[in-house]
């Protein structure tokens, strides 16, 4: 709790050099060395971080304030104002081990733009931040160009977390009612400028808005980030069921796109069993009698619920590819929702979009911010699923950018335009613990699974098999342990589907991530990767009781299920830049192979006792070894358990 009677701060004016004459502002933590100095320079104002005397983060603040700011105390910190401009810095949290304060403007109406040093030089590294296609880890090298940082179809940014932090052990969180664009390694190399302004796709209806962001300083990057999810992020109420997560999912997409019908289900699942496989059988895109009517089409599903029975009678589950869209063709359902003022509208009414599957203006969005309108949609939904006898569903889309530009959507104005993927996501996610949705935004609580955007077939980190680590680690890192990977051997897009070496690498890298779907299959290779998909899948299945502990670890604390392996190393400096390992809870080290042609890699260990099951050799690592050129040819996976 907050103990006002021990507060002390100390605002120190004056030069503290007789060279670079400055005035300073310092708000001074009484549990911990910690402290955060402002420093006016006349020609700008930054502020810097320190633990211990020793400074581990500067800021640059954008102010008009620059040379005539006065300042004034609060119960918690100071104000700082001059020519209009306020900011206000309050101590939120003080404690020995884990400091928290927060940088607010209240009602401006100025563009503002503060920036971060990313301070690579000093071997500083960052996580978090967004899903995206160019998934880099860790993640100071990336660019970002005014990137309006919401969830997006564009750079497959299904994700956008507020939320940044370092292996100094700093956090930054910035509040979801700020207009937030991001801008890194771009008008200034090394920094993540977080520039907040009034322009699309937030409200410009109003001219004022807020910019608070909040800053935590704990012991390490692990250390923190715990704090983050306990004050920030939030952790899920519960998790996915097992089911999906000790045998595949069987997804029709990759391999037969949209030419679905009966005899192509009857004719995949019988396959997928006569092989020697189970699972959850996942019925994609196109099955519907128009987009949006959530109808089976009679002419490619005569008998659905013929359909499902027979699929359970195998012993599999159905699941059903579903979106929020419904095309102008579909004219019964279009018009019914449109008369009901169901979709997104814009500020002149016009309900027109567009999606991957309607041409320009010809589908609208399902407004999820009514509540009418979601339990339309929901109900539509429920009697489906009993009517077909579908036990759940894949819910693609949800980003906001799916919406008309400039939405008006039910909530205010500070919530555009997250608020439609919120209530999205918790709409369908009413259908419980066997769901997946690929689109989040402050919703770490639900226990559902979160899927990667659709992965590429190729080997580099454009959205290829590297980023299926990349990506698994940044979802986790920002409060989404519930990763579903996409598709074994990506989507085979552009006519290239996957060859032997890649499915049987993206398998391997998949084994210890929390569920493995397949679409492109074993058998359409040989029988060598048929055996070595029965093993994987096996192996999977073996350790889905310890993927089931991190689960249940993820509801009691938020950690997450599959950290990077610096979370048991966080001041280990090599660790901390591994992009082509990941472990499972904190006893599986993974280290696949994820480069086109190698039969061995390097594999970098941080410090403990693991065993090798591949070569049954034990290591006693005291700080971090390299095992250079390991050797794993095809059939190998790399992996250690620690004891
Ligand atoms: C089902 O789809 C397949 C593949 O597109 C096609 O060859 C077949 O004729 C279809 N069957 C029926 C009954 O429509
Ligand atoms: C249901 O499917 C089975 C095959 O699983 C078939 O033999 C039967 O005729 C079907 N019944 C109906 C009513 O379509
Ligand atoms: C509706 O439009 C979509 C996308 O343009 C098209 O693929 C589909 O065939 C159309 N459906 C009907 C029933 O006209
Ligand atoms: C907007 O949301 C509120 C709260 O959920 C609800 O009471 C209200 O009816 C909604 N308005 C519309 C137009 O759906």
């Amino acid at each position: 709790m907050w103990r006002i009677v021990k507060l002390i701060i100390f605002i120190v004016f004056g030069c503290t050099s007789l060279c670079t004459c400055a005035t300073q502002f310092t708000l001074n933590f009484i549990y911990s060395t910690n402290k955060v100095v402002v420093t006016d320079r006349y020609y700008a104002l930054e502020y810097s971080i320190y633990r211990d005397g020793e400074r581990l983060q500067t800021v640059s603040l954008g102010t008009g304030m620059g040379g005539f700011i006065k300042s004034r105390k609060t119960p918690r910190g100071f104000v700082l104002f001059g020519r209009g401009d306020e900011i206000e810095f309050a101590i939120e949290v003080d404690e020995q081990r884990y400091s928290q304060l927060s940088i607010s403007r209240k009602n401006i109406a100025k563009p503002v733009t503060d920036c971060v040093e990313l301070s690579s030089k000093e071997g500083v590294n960052w996580y978090g931040g967004n899903e995206q296609r160019w998934q880099d880890y860790p993640i100071q090298k990336l660019v970002h160009k005014h990137n309006s940082y919401v969830t997006k179809e564009e750079f497959n940014q299904a994700i956008a977390e507020r939320y940044w932090f370092n292996s100094h052990g700093i956090y930054f969180y910035v509040d979801l009612d700020a207009p937030l664009f991001i801008d890194q390694n771009n008008e200034q190399i090394d920094f993540m400028c977080l520039i907040a302004k009034r322009a699309l796709p937030y409200d410009i209806y109003h001219s004022r808005f807020d910019f608070t962001y909040h800053i935590g300083i704990g012991l390490n990057a692990r250390d923190v980030h715990m704090k983050a999810i306990e004050k920030f992020l939030g952790k899920p109420s519960g998790h996915p069921d097992e089911a999906m997560v000790r045998e595949p999912i069987w997804s029709t997409w990759a391999r037969y796109k949209a030419d679905v019908n009966e005899t192509v289900v009857r004719t995949f699942a019988n396959e997928i069993l006569s092989f020697g496989f189970k699972g959850q059988f996942e019925l994609d895109d196109d099955w519907e009698k128009c987009y949006g009517a959530l109808e089976f089409r009679e002419s490619k599903f005569p008998n659905i619920k013929n359909l499902t029975d027979w699929l359970h009678s195998t012993g599999m589950r159905v699941t059903l590819w579903i979106h929020p869209f419904i095309n102008k063709n579909c004219s019964d359902w279009y018009d019914t929702a449109k008369n009901a003022k169901y979709f997104v509208a814009d500020h002149s009414g016009n309900t027109d979009t567009q999606w991957w599957n309607s041409k320009r203006g010809e589908a609208a969005y399902i407004d999820f911010t009514k509540p009418v309108a979601a339990n339309w949609f929901y109900n539509r939904l429920n009697q489906l699923r009993k009517d077909s006898g579908i036990d759940s569903y894949k819910f693609d889309a949800g980003e906001s950018s799916w919406t008309p530009p400039d939405p008006v959507l039910n909530g205010t104005h500070r919530q555009h335009p997250s608020k439609i993927v919120q209530d999205y996501v918790r709409t369908v996610s009413m259908f419980g613990p066997l769901v997946e949705v690929r689109a989040a935004q402050n919703t770490q609580d639900l226990p559902i699974f979160v899927r990667m955007i659709d992965k590429d077939t190729r080997w580099n980190l454009n959205n290829g098999l590297p980023t299926l680590i990349t990506t698994l680690l940044q979802m986790n890192l920002v409060g989404y342990p519930f990763v579903l990977p996409d598709m074994i051997g990506g989507n085979g897009y552009d006519n290239n589907p996957p060859n032997k070496e890649i499915f049987v690498r993206w398998l391997q890298a998949n084994v210890f991530m929390p569920s493995l779907q397949f679409s492109y299959v074993p058998w359409d290779f040989d029988t060598e990767v048929v055996q070595l998909a029965l093993k994987y899948v096996a192996l999977h299945a073996e350790w889905t009781k310890l993927i089931m502990e991190r689960f249940d670890l993820a509801v009691s604390t938020g950690a997450p299920v599959n950290p990077p392996i610096w979370w048991i190393a966080p001041k280990d400096k090599i660790a901390q830049t591994i992009s082509d390992e990941f472990l499972l809870g904190e006893k599986i080290l993974v280290a696949p192979v994820v480069v086109e042609g190698a039969i061995k890699r390097d594999i970098y260990l941080p410090a403990g006792i693991w065993y090798d099951p591949n070569l049954d050799i034990t290591y006693d690592v005291a700080e971090g070894r390299w095992l250079n050129d390991y050797s794993a040819p095809l059939d190998v996976l790399p992996y250690f358990i620690k004891n």
